[in-house]
């Protein structure tokens, strides 16, 4: 593993959105969405005719010009690299296409041990390096406004299962088969998993994000909670700790982990992502308030009236009740059905209603 964790940056940042992730006063509340770079803009769907997905995503210049359409259309408080969690398993010897329409697809997932022990770990600076530069291309165009970029992964068990199930999965019936009978080689796997994670997170702070969010999308729609702690809390809680030397904010995202909140906060990261499940503040409070959250307006909310948006919205704000250490967000990714006015106009909202 080659890539060097930046020296930790004490000095106060001036962003809301990193005063927000470090709990420190701010004058209005920051907003950015999940999926904010993404098929309900027009002028990504414009590019999106021209170029395939890993093709925006591998070149630098297409990958930090689709970062900024949100950020320049809307006045997002920060930036996240327009990538995808899957690139990193390539590397790894896993051969991944988005098939239109279809999601993503792994041609060749693992269905035995062996599998597992051919798994490359290369370091992400030889197999990531375009998004690293994206990164560097941002930073560069967005320091002059002050607007932070966001680094992130994929969290090792949401990896596994589209390694084992070769894509998206309703029932994780494939990867809890292979968990619970090859115990032995689920580890290694989530092992190895999780050190290409941290050495493309470091990379990633390396070549200048200011903040870092691993994404575990899937452990919480298959696992209990028992089985998620003996299978993979003690891999993200290695995660974390790795990527804590870098001494950015990481914001530690979990989706479906309402039955087991405590537990999934409690892995790691400075700021918990909440998904939209439960009300803010009953969230907030079984995370502790003392630790920042983002979160968590429904992304389909976005498909109503704006009326109803407006109400769901202050409902967010109303709970979050003005406390330090609130990044307001959705509780997942916008939908391609999302009207881009209701973005701007929450946008807006969330400006007005809090500064
Ligand atoms: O703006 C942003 O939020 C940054 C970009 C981003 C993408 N993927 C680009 C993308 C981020 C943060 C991701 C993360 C991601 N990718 C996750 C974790 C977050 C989550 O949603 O739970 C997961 C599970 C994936 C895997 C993935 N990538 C799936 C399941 C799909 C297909 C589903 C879909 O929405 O089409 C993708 C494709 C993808 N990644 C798109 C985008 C904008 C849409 C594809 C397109 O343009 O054709």
């Amino acid at each position: 593993m080659t890539a060097q964790a930046p020296a930790a940056v004490d000095v106060e940042p001036t962003s809301v959105f990193l005063r927000a992730c470090r709990g420190l006063p701010v004058e209005r509340t920051p907003v950015w969405l999940l999926r904010q770079a993404g098929r309900y803009l027009a002028d990504y769907r414009a590019l999106r005719e021209r170029h395939e997905l890993l093709e925006l995503v591998s070149t630098p210049e297409l990958a930090a010009q689709v970062t900024l359409l949100p950020v320049d259309a809307f006045g997002l408080d920060a930036a996240i690299v327009f990538a995808d969690i899957l690139p990193p398993l390539v590397g790894m010897g896993l051969e991944l296409e988005f098939a239109a329409g279809d999601g993503p697809r792994i041609r060749n997932p693992i269905s035995a041990t062996r599998d597992v022990d051919l798994l490359g770990v290369p370091p992400a600076e030889e197999t990531m390096a375009g998004t690293l530069e994206a990164i560097r291309i941002l930073r560069e165009e967005l320091e002059p406004r002050d607007v932070p970029v966001i680094g992130f992964a994929g969290a090792p068990f949401t990896l596994a299962s589209y390694a084992i199930e070769g894509g998206t999965s309703r029932d994780f019936t494939r990867t809890k088969a292979f968990m619970l009978s090859e115990p032995a080689a689920w580890k290694r796997l989530l092992t190895k998993l999780g050190t290409v994670q941290a050495d493309y997170l470091l990379a990633q702070a390396g070549a200048g994000a200011q903040a870092l969010q691993v994404f575990d999308s899937w452990a919480g729609r298959a696992l209990g909670r028992d089985d998620y702690l003996r299978y993979v809390a003690p891999h993200n809680r290695e995660l974390f700790a790795a990527v804590s030397r870098t001494g950015l904010p990481v914001i530690n995202f979990a989706l479906g982990v309402s039955a087991y909140l405590e537990d999934a906060a409690g892995c790691g990261g400075d700021v918990v992502g909440l998904d939209w499940q439960l009300p803010l503040d009953e969230a907030w409070a079984r995370v502790g308030f003392e630790r920042p959250v983002q979160g968590n307006l429904d992304p389909a909310a976005l498909l109503a009236p704006w009326r109803e948006l407006r109400a769901r919205i202050d409902d967010v704000l109303d709970r979050a009740g003005g406390r330090p250490g609130h990044v307001f967000n959705v509780g997942h990714g916008l939908v391609p059905q999302t009207p881009t006015d209701n973005v701007r106009r929450l946008v807006e909202h969330v400006r007005e209603r809090t500064s």
